[in-house]
């Protein structure tokens, strides 16, 4: 039973600062049911415990026919318009045997090395951001940053021509605009997306040679990919590279965003990474990744989960066919787990945080957004060094949508490169 007062969620407030309401739900009510915005009931599971074993739990489903409600056919539950646009067998959706199957595949084709090999790439596409507003002393790092590296790092790793990349930008965009508010907005850009994935696949699956070339981007290798002779079908290729750009593009412009300005905001925590920088140290900075991972994390709330039997987390009865939503931000910030959970500690030793996620659906692109925090950060540390918010933190304007959460902007001065 809930206890009384709870505090208001998903209101302007909470998004400018969940914490506290987290804080509450954490102590009073761990596992919390609630009405979303979009009207749809939801038991929201806040304590780490509870949080990394719900995650686990292979009777809480991923795909949306175990809604009780049936939600998903009105486009309140997942990604809007993916029901439309005839992407719902992507990774996010679907449990084992399907998600073995097509993880192992993807797998083939994503891989360590390939990110690595990519490393490089992200260098350059990071200085050129920076070099476009180093000269002007001022610049709003959401926009002209921590947005578009992503997007072109994502665009390039699955071989989206150069030419074709300010479409994605503009459709990305859209996805990031409406976010948290009207769903058309959302549902369009998904329906471009998806017109323009499937030919593109046609013609990387027409140019194919016998052998794989050397650089071989990332949809040649997931039409390639076998397992025991089976392929991914065009369908499940166009879902799967959709899911790859949808879970690869706001999640890493808010791990830029939030970390960034979390270094801004903890003078002390900003100054020993620049000074490990400084001295060609890059140990800190992987920590300090991980680190601003758990303390604002973009992905707040893991994806859809339905219990596909009467359970129980936490000591609270969960009936067949609800919604589980996993609050990744919360169970972060638990002291039951972490030692002073509120403190950004960048050297952090115990740090097992779930911002990536826990079991078979753990972030698959997790090497990638490492790679690409990892440049960002030290990059501008390390040629702004002077680098200050030019705006009163109350005066910032955060975007709440029901998964991730992350500025809408960042404005910063700093000395004129
Ligand atoms: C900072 C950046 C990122 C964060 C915080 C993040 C976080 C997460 C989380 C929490 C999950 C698990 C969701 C759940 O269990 O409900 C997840 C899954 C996933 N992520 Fe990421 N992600 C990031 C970047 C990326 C990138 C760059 C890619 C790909 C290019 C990517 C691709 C995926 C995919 C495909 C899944 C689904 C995996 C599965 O279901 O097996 N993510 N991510």
């Amino acid at each position: 039973m809930p206890a009384p007062h709870a505090p208001a969620l998903f209101t302007f407030e909470f998004a400018a600062d969940p914490y506290p309401a987290y804080a509450w739900l954490r102590e009073h009510a761990p596992v919390h049911r609630t009405t979303l915005p979009s009207g749809v009931d939801a038991w929201l599971v806040t304590r780490y415990a509870d949080a990394r074993q719900a995650l686990a739990d292979a009777r809480l489903s991923k795909d949306p026919a175990h809604h009780s409600e049936q939600a998903h056919r009105s486009g309140r539950v997942g990604i809007p318009g993916e029901r439309s646009a005839d992407l719902m067998t992507h990774l996010l959706n679907i449990d084992p045997p399907d998600h073995t199957r097509l993880r192992r595949l993807v797998s083939k084709a994503f891989t360590p090395r390939r990110v690595a090999e990519f490393e490089p790439r992200v260098q350059q596409l990071t200085d050129r951001l920076i070099d476009s507003f180093a000269a002007r002393g001022s610049a709003d790092l959401i926009h002209e940053f921590a947005f578009p590296l992503p997007i072109h790092a994502i665009c390039d790793l699955l071989g989206v021509p150069a030419e074709d990349q300010d479409d994605f930008r503009d459709w990305a965009g859209m996805m990031i605009r409406h976010g948290g508010g009207p769903r058309g907005g959302v549902a369009r850009a998904v329906k471009r997306m998806r017109t323009y994935l499937a030919e593109l696949i046609h013609r990387k699956r027409a140019a194919l040679t016998a052998e794989p070339q050397p650089g071989e981007d990332l949809i040649s290798g997931l039409i390639r990919a076998s397992d025991h002779g089976e392929h991914l079908t065009e369908n499940e290729a166009a879902a799967m590279a959709f899911i790859l750009l949808f879970a690869g593009f706001e999640t890493t412009v808010n791990l830029i965003g939030n970390g960034t300005y979390a270094l801004l905001r903890n003078p002390g925590q900003r100054a020993l990474l620049q000074a490990s920088l400084r001295a060609g140290d890059t140990a800190l900075l992987a920590g300090a990744v991980e680190e601003l991972l758990r303390y604002d994390g973009p992905v707040e709330l893991a994806t859809w989960r339905f219990a596909t039997t009467p359970l129980t987390i936490g000591g609270t009865a969960i009936p067949a066919g609800d919604p589980v939503l996993v609050v990744l931000a919360a169970a972060d910030r638990d002291p039951a787990r972490f030692d002073g959970p509120d403190t950004l500690d960048l050297a952090r030793r115990d740090n097992p945080h779930l911002g990536f996620g826990h079991g078979i659906h753990y972030c698959l692109g997790a090497p990638l957004a490492r790679l690409e925090a990892q440049a960002a950060l030290a990059t501008l540390l390390t040629r702004l060094p002077d680098l200050g918010l030019a705006a009163a933190p109350e005066d910032l304007r955060w975007r709440g949508g029901l998964i991730m959460r992350g500025l809408r902007e960042l404005p910063v001065r700093f000395t004129p490169e």
